[in-house]
């Protein structure tokens, strides 16, 4: 290992993250949180100081993946002859920490996602072998305040947490239980981190929240006034210098409002992609799902982002076999996703989760029913992501060079549709925006030809 002569010796890092973007973020920051203190990342588990696994309890296979990997951390904390630390974060930790410390006790640490800012302090309890192994108190406030104000983008692609949390209920999902109740951050910070990020070659931000569309934070000191909504925060940050893209995810039906689906159509810096959850075509199963919504509510809304911007690319989430979903239910779904034409969409199978409410219902089906529903439902999705990928050749798109090929000469990048396009460049392009051809599209990604260099990255 490697040590300048003023810096403390490094110690390694390595974080294993499961789960949706907001871990992937959350993840981000726990380095952050942990570089101060000598902490490096390094590429595998094995001889590293500290091991933390970011941990997601979506759905049951999530959680199992925890125990399952925690069983071969202890070998190799074995192996060092007990020098690896294994820190155990995220929703996994919130919903089961005590039962993970008795069922796995190589366990050093457990901590909640309101929890990452007291990593230090926990790591010099477990040093000394003093105090509690566990900290899964919610405070999402402390936590965006006590988090490092900047930070060192990975790339030209960052995310930037504005909301955390969801009061939504839906009865199938432990997100509430486990992130606790909406909490918005406020605009003057969010603007100083997406500052601190553009400064620093950041072009392309999304913003990131369980319910991102809900977001209600504090207005800039300046300005005043009452709370923000999504909308006018996204119209704010397209102001900020460097920024040319900008995202959010993942947002609920209920949130879209006029100002945002407005916002689609009149800001440019808007991308072209909406992830927009959906679960269901079913007004029945919507209904015992609580989502507030109907299929025909979800159909109205999407009509009303293509009116504002036609090219729009839709995304949504999708279970299957939700307790008492009949062949029906399940014709509704295919029905409405035949209806949107979906760009991507993540579907799957209902997982009861201990302590939601869908988990007490009746009719809880047989597993090989939603295997059926799902295979289907998959297959026709695959095809409307192959038709949409297939639809941008001949185009030219502007693309974001994210990263290189595993060929030398190749790079990557993303489209507006957050396609992941491939191209033959040098390392020339990284970070910058290029004009693409787009000659060929399969499942997963589009392949591209340079048009000409862009004299600005603009
Ligand atoms: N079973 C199956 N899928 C679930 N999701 C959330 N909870 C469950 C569950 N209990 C899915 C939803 C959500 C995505 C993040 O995970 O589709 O939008
Ligand atoms: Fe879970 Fe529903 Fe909240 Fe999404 S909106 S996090 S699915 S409760």
């Amino acid at each position: 290992m490697t040590a300048t002569p003023d810096a403390k010796p490094l110690k390694g890092l390595f974080i294993s993250t499961h789960g949706c973007q907001m871990n992937v973020y959350d993840s981000e920051r726990i380095r952050d949180v942990l570089k101060p203190l000598g902490y490096a990342p390094v590429e595998a588990p094995e001889g590293a100081d500290l091991v933390v696994i970011n941990t997601c309890h979506i759905r049951e296979k999530a959680t199992e993946k925890v125990y399952s990997e925690l069983g071969r951390l202890k070998q190799m904390k074995l192996a060092s002859g007990g020098k690896m630390t294994i820190a155990v974060a995220g929703c996994v930790a919130q919903a089961e920490g005590a039962e993970i410390i008795r069922r796995q006790p190589a366990v050093d640490l457990v901590l909640g996602p309101q929890a990452y800012h007291k990593l230090p302090e926990m790591i010099a309890r477990a040093s000394r072998a003093v105090g509690d192994r566990l900290e899964t108190e919610f405070d999402t406030v402390e936590k965006f305040d006590a988090l490092p104000k900047t930070r060192d983008p990975d790339g030209p692609a960052a995310f930037v947490s504005v909301q955390e949390g969801c009061d939504k209920f839906c009865t199938f999902c432990v997100v509430p239980y486990t992130r606790g109740a909406e909490v918005s951050r406020s605009v003057d910070d969010i603007v100083s981190e997406v500052r601190d990020l553009a400064s620093k070659g950041v072009r392309e931000v999304t913003l990131l929240g369980q319910n991102v569309n809900a977001f209600h934070g504090p207005a800039p000191r300046l300005a005043g006034g009452a709370d923000w909504t999504l909308g006018q925060l996204v119209r704010h940050i397209a102001k900020i210098g460097g920024v040319e893209r900008i995202r959010y995810t993942t947002s609920h039906p209920r949130d879209m409002d006029d100002d945002l689906i407005a916002a689609h159509g009149d800001t440019p810096a808007m991308m072209p992609f909406l992830h927009l959850p959906v679960q269901s075509g079913s007004d029945r199963i919507l209904k015992a799902m609580n989502r507030g919504h109907t299929a025909d509510h979800y159909r109205d809304i999407i009509a009303r982002v293509r009116a504002a911007r036609p090219d729009i690319a839709v995304a949504t989430d999708l279970i299957v076999g939700f307790p008492g979903e009949t062949d029906a239910d399940f014709e509704a779904t295919m029905q409405l996703v035949r209806d949107i034409g979906y760009a991507v969409a993540y579907s799957f199978k209902y997982s009861s989760r201990p302590g939601t409410p869908a988990a007490e219902m009746h009719g809880h089906l047989p597993e090989a029913v939603k295997d059926e529903r799902l295979q289907a439902l998959q297959t026709l999705l695959r095809d409307q992501q192959t038709a949409f990928n297939q639809s941008q050749i001949g185009r030219v798109l502007p693309v974001l060079v994210t990263g290189k090929g595993r060929n030398a000469g190749q790079m990557h990048g993303r489209s507006p549709y957050l396609q992941a396009v491939h191209f033959g460049g040098t390392d020339a392009a990284l970070n910058q925006f290029v004009d693409l051809r787009i000659v060929g599209a399969s499942l997963n990604s589009l392949t591209g030809e340079r048009v000409r260099a862009r004299e600005t990255a603009s």
